[in-house]
């Protein structure tokens, strides 16, 4: 099942290095082709000579070839590979990638990867259990790399605890579950709306609000990393995608955003309505720069704009499963619970701006999910990819 799949395996200087020659036959077996890059501490818990044999490939550690002076690319390799895993992962090595050193093969080609990065890390209890060390692995979980967490048993020092690198069985399953949840959305056709509306009050003012599109953007790449296709009715955002399976379509206004859900919506099976909508828009809209008045105060007349995610909601066949967003300040859950329920929505995932690190133009979100039976899940703080996943999940375990 892992046939034609391209990993990289980086291994730093652990005694749990010694499982990984298990892990890559166990890959190899299952046809998946293997690099590998050490540290030069690895080198004193496994040799590359038993790796390279097994894994078929001349094992890296120096940016360059001593001998002919060939540079061995990281950047080809962060191409390259559909995984990179990084196992065993010392503190050292941990602390390296969380703030960005690269004095070494492994840790500038963790700077260029493309692609999903897993950590297996291993060491003694107390070094795991340091602030440092768990801070880090934060770090790590919110820039969306997937942590594989260790497990509690006897450690080389003698000492028991946590901090004992997952068996090579279980990373390989860790591995395949990746893999396999990549085309698990296959066919399935999903419609988000992202970021914010302008609503113009002069050809040179809007109304609008600090929406980044991010958590929207994050949710279409999750979605099409597992094989969905995805359209994304986006409002002005800075963002770029490029993903043959993800279509946006640019609007501004709210007016615009609702007339581009309705022509887009059918064979839609998940609606994920991550917008920043303006709830209302100026009641004329000028057709000339509004000049100052000599009066201190000016009055806009607002009308209300159309909720879409009401309209959908109102408007979904049974087999359509609709999401909603509620970005809360007080009473979050009575808030949200009412948001879905006045607007027929299967699901609403809850963020409130109380949450630090939550909310608009951050990297990470602290989201709640409630479904219609009241029942609410909730997710500590992560990466917005990680979150998206956490939804992504949500979703499967309900139409799939
Ligand atoms: N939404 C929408 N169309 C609108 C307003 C909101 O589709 N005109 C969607 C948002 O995309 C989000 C959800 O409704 O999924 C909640 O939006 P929010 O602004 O938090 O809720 P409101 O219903 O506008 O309530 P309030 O502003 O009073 O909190």
């Amino acid at each position: 099942m892992l046939e034609g799949k391209k990993v990289i395996i980086g291994i730093t200087g652990g005694i749990a290095a010694y499982k990984i020659p298990l892990l890559v036959r166990l890959l190899v077996k299952m046809k998946a082709t293997v690099k590998i890059i050490m540290t030069p501490a690895a080198h004193g818990f496994v040799t590359p000579l038993t790796l390279s044999t097994l894994c078929g490939h001349p094992v890296l550690t120096d940016p360059y070839d001593k001998e002919t002076g060939a540079w061995n690319s990281h950047v080809d390799l962060g191409k390259w590979a559909d995984l990179f895993l990084i196992a065993p992962l010392s503190a050292n090595t941990l602390a390296k990638m969380a703030h960005g050193q690269s004095d070494n093969l492994l840790l500038t080609t963790y700077l260029s990867a493309q692609c999903p990065v897993f950590f297996a890390p291993a060491m003694d209890l107390d070094m795991y259990k340091h602030p440092t060390t768990q801070q880090n692995i934060t770090l790590l979980q919110q820039r969306g790399n997937i942590f594989i967490a260790p497990a509690t048993g006897e450690l080389a020092s003698g000492l028991c605890g946590e901090g004992r690198m997952k068996e090579p069985a279980e990373i390989l399953e860790v591995i395949k579950d990746h893999f396999k949840k990549k085309s698990d959305f296959t066919n399935k056709n999903i419609l988000i709306t992202a970021g914010p509306t302008r609503e113009p009050i002069d050809p040179v003012r809007y109304i609008s609000n600090y929406s980044s599109g991010k958590m929207g953007y994050a949710i279409a790449e999750a979605f099409a990393d597992r094989g969905a296709n995805v359209i994304i009715i986006s409002g002005p955002v800075d963002l770029a995608i490029h993903n043959p399976r993800i279509n946006i379509v640019p609007v501004t206004t709210a007016g615009e955003m609702l007339d581009a859900v309705n022509n887009l919506s059918d064979n839609i099976d998940v609606f994920v309505m991550t917008a920043a909508v303006s709830d209302y828009r100026p009641a004329v809209v000028a057709k000339q720069k509004i000049k100052k008045e000599d009066a201190g105060e000016v009055v806009l007349s607002l009308k209300k704009n159309k909720d879409i995610l009401a309209h959908i909601g109102k408007n979904k066949t049974s087999k359509q499963l609709v999401i909603g967003f509620a970005l809360e300040t007080e009473n979050e859950i009575d808030n949200a619970i009412r948001k879905l329920e006045n607007k027929n929505a299967d699901l609403i995932v809850l963020n409130s701006l109380n949450d630090p690190g939550a909310g608009f133009g951050a990297d990470t979100n602290k989201i709640s999910i409630i479904d219609k039976n009241g029942r609410v899940k909730r997710f500590s703080l992560k990466g917005k990819k990680e979150v998206a996943q956490d939804i992504v999940d949500t979703v499967k375990k309900i139409i799939l």
